[in-house]
């Protein structure tokens, strides 16, 4: 079975996209099985693995309309792991989907028919709290909080903590933090270093060691559908997602006993 983690954060700009991306793509260099699910309508993580949103058959629309198989809508991409892609008609889905019974489980069962194929399956969320967000969240062992040390950043993780908290105990009791992940960091400035600090304090174990910097490689990959590493294999940011990636399998084998 499958260990299912999604990417999550209520504030954009935080470093999700990327994180789902890199993160899959080193994954996969490290010989793991990677579904990466896209669930933002602006389709970020489609374009970021090469796959254009604009020309999709089947996506994630279809598969929470109930419309085909899920089978049916996960894609090969050129660079490791699979895809189950999305673009704007997934905003529209929410108001349909709103009138259906067990509406929160969609994902949740199409998931049941297809985690055998994969060791890890990423889901790639929006910042909002939509019911496509809470569909992800039904349907994961727990998330991985990407975030960026600045003061802004902790004045939400109260917020963040009490969201998961709720949906914890209303729809997924299994629901966790798997980790917390600093992004667009830079140690040459001193509030970072002071936000570091507290994430470590407030989080202990569940932040990561590895510290994802701002690194433009980052920044350009996504604009030639790439994960940074099939960009520019020597640059810090391919070197700590791969980095990330090992972190996170000696993590989950930890816990497997
Ligand atoms: N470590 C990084 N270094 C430099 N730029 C980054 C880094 N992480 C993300 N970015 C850029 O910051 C912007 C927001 O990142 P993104 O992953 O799209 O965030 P989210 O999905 O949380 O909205 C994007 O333009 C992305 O390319
Ligand atoms: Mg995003």
């Amino acid at each position: 079975m499958a260990q299912i983690i999604a990417i999550a954060n209520q504030k954009g700009g935080v470093g999700k996209t990327t994180t789902a991306v890199n993160l899959a793509a080193s994954l996969a260099i490290l010989k793991k099985r990677v579904l990466l699910i896209d669930m933002d309508p602006q389709g970020n993580a489609t374009m970021g693995s090469g796959i254009q949103k604009n020309d999709l058959v089947y996506s994630m629309t279809d598969v929470l309309l109930g419309e085909i198989h899920i089978e049916n809508a996960i894609m090969t991409s050129e660079v490791g792991y699979k895809v189950l892609a999305a673009n704007r008609d997934l905003s529209g889905v929410e108001l349909i989907i709103a009138e259906k019974p067990a509406r929160e489980f969609i994902l949740k069962e199409a998931l049941k028919e297809i985690d055998q194929q994969f060791d890890i399956i990423l889901i790639d969320c929006a910042p909002s709290l939509s019911l496509i967000t809470v569909n992800a969240m039904a349907a994961v062992d727990g998330v991985i909080i990407p975030m960026q040390c600045e003061y802004y950043a902790l004045e939400g993780l109260a917020d963040l903590t009490q969201t998961i908290d709720r949906i914890q105990q209303a729809i997924n009791p299994k629901l966790e933090i798997i980790g917390v992940l600093r992004t667009m960091y830079d140690g040459r400035n001193a509030l970072t270093r002071d936000v570091a600090g507290e994430l470590e304090q407030y989080f202990g174990s569940k932040l990561y060691e590895t510290v994802i910097p701002r690194n433009v490689r980052l920044a350009e990959a996504p604009a030639h559908g790439l994960p940074v590493i099939y960009f520019e294999k020597n640059s810090k940011g391919a070197i700590s997602y791969l980095n990330l990636a090992a972190e996170l399998l000696k993590k989950s084998n930890a816990k497997k006993g």
